[in-house]
């Protein structure tokens, strides 16, 4: 590394980025609230670390009208806005240079027909063919039209050096259901194919997430004492303080369930419980994560008060100190929404590994603290020594992994307690991300956007893990809304979630852990 090169000492690994191909990438969602606050930051975090391609230009595409200059401004207010490093005029300056906008519908074939002689000219001036990497970041009703017109107009089928030369990163919501979920990987698959398309989890590029493979398997330490022999549950907890804030309208569509669990936690569960892959190339990553998933045993979701899912919505409470408003109130919300923002599950995976060994989900907004974290909990161990005739005294031990925010593991073990009696107590030791590596650690987005321009699909969902997902979740999204609000529990914003929470735990003697220790 160069003297005064600030670089965070993780890229260091990263440097076979550096062999990224010549990229024109398109943004469709220009002017939108992902572009602004996640993505163009992202983009200028990889030129200050130089692993954006030697040639890159970016096009964003949107509805509204806005000139070429006006959106090089808006790219540098996102920057200054959002950005985890201050802005460096110098590194920006060339992707700036080639950045544009170019203003369309996205269900009109002519517009796409004017961005395919826009990037032919782009193509003309630099004298060779370039990748096409098309970002689709705009709300899920145009993904369709999107996908149906980068086929119809060719640029599916761009080509580099006679090989396909064209890519399309999806976000989320990858549709609503199983139904809708397939609907749309046979959109993609019919103007894509399967290597071409990046369906984004944004919590696969968390550093943490990452670092979940690397802990297991590259570590001997774990691997024999993780199953149902030594483990007595995993919880993963996924938890926001913030409520819907300006997205009422959005989120009153989707859901806890659909916003986070299908999504984010599923990918942090079959992470936690999949088989060690037979190499880390994408496939076997992700074939080993779809077992996982299959291998759910279908939830009981019959009989509310043995059912193995619950679901609930925050009313007015305190949120450091401050009063915030119920769910009901914020704005967008209709007074009869069924929606809910909180949701638990219980669930059982049927392999030799798992079999018997609950996993406890919940993720909910509005929860007394921002913290996401999975608990592998231990058995304990025999009270034939310290428990005896003190059954509790003895804890679990128990190996927390913090995705964020403070991302970190640490493990509780038992210890005595210094003096002439034998007591024992609950020991951390810790490993602190910031501690040991700084913290200016690389975002999700800047990982994702990178792998995407390379060609490294680890980090992407493959089209049947989300069906996969989507089959466990959608017989419960069926159940609930046959329920109308009958059976929907209650929280005070600024709480940990709703009593009826605690039912899912109590049947196997567990209870949820308090976050943070
Ligand atoms: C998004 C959800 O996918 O993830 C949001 O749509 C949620 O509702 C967000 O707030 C949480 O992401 P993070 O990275 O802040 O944990």
């Amino acid at each position: 590394m160069p003297e005064g090169d600030d670089r965070h000492p993780f890229l260091e690994g990263l440097s076979r980025h550096r062999g990224a191909p010549s990229t024109i990438m398109v943004i469709f969602g220009a002017s939108g609230d992902l572009t602004d606050r996640k993505l163009i930051p992202a983009l200028f975090n990889l030129a200050l670390d130089n692993l954006l391609p030697g040639e890159f230009h970016l096009i964003g595409y949107g509805r509204k009208e806005i000139p070429d200059e006006e959106f090089r401004q808006m790219a540098g207010e996102s920057i200054r806005n959002f950005s985890r490093r201050p802005m460096d005029e110098k590194p920006w300056g060339d992707v700036k240079r080639n950045l544009s906008y170019h203003a369309g519908a996205y269900d009109d074939p002519e517009s796409f027909k004017s961005l395919a002689e826009k990037i032919s000219e782009i193509e003309k001036a630099s004298g060779r063919e370039l990748q096409l990497v098309f970002y689709i970041s705009t709300p899920p009703t145009v993904f369709e039209p999107i996908i149906e017109n980068l086929g119809a107009s060719g640029l599916a089928n761009h080509l580099v050096k006679g090989k396909p030369g064209a890519k399309v990163i999806i976000e989320k919501p990858f549709g609503r259901d199983l139904d809708s979920a397939r609907k749309l990987n046979a959109v993609l698959g019919r103007n894509f194919d399967e290597k071409q398309v990046y369906r984004i989890d944004h919590y696969l590029g968390k550093e943490t997430v990452q670092n979940l493979l690397v802990a297991r398997f590259a570590n001997a330490i774990f691997e024999p004492i993780w199953n149902r022999e030594y483990v007595e549950s995993v919880q993963i907890t996924v938890a926001e303080s913030v409520g819907v804030g300006s997205r009422g309208g959005y989120y009153d569509h989707s859901g806890a369930l659909r916003d986070m669990i299908q999504n984010h936690t599923m990918q942090l569960l079959s992470l936690i419980a999949m088989e060690p892959p037979v190499s880390l190339d994408p496939e076997s990553i992700r074939d080993e994560k779809v077992k996982v998933l299959k291998a759910i045993q279908p939830l009981v979701l019959d009989r509310l008060e043995e059912a193995d899912v619950i679901r609930a919505r925050y009313t007015e409470g305190l949120m450091e100190g401050k009063k915030v408003p119920g769910y009901l109130q914020e704005k967008d919300i209709p007074a009869d929404s069924t929606t809910e923002t909180y949701a638990a599950l219980r669930l059982l995976i049927n392999n030799w590994r798992w079999k018997g060994v609950p996993f406890y989900m919940r993720s909910g907004k509005r929860l007394a603290r921002r913290v996401s974290e999975i608990a592998i909990q231990f058995k304990r161990p025999p009270g034939i020594l310290f428990s005896e005739g003190r059954k509790f005294d003895v804890a679990h031990n128990t190996l927390v992994i913090q995705v964020q925010p403070d991302e970190g593991m640490t493990l509780l073990t038992n210890s005595k307690v210094p003096g002439l009696q034998t007591r024992t107590q609950p020991v951390k030791m810790h490993f602190r991300y910031s501690a040991t590596f700084g913290s200016n650690t690389p975002e999700a987005y800047e990982r994702l956007i990178l792998d995407a321009i390379v060609g490294d699909s680890t980090l992407f969902i493959r089209g049947d893990e989300t069906e996969s997902s989507w089959r466990l979740v959608t017989p419960i999204l069926e159940s609930w809304d046959s329920l109308g609000n009958h059976g929907m529990a209650r929280y005070a914003a600024g709480s940990w979630g709703p009593l009826e929470a605690e039912r899912l735990l109590w049947s196997n003697g567990h209870q949820w852990r308090q976050t943070g220790i």
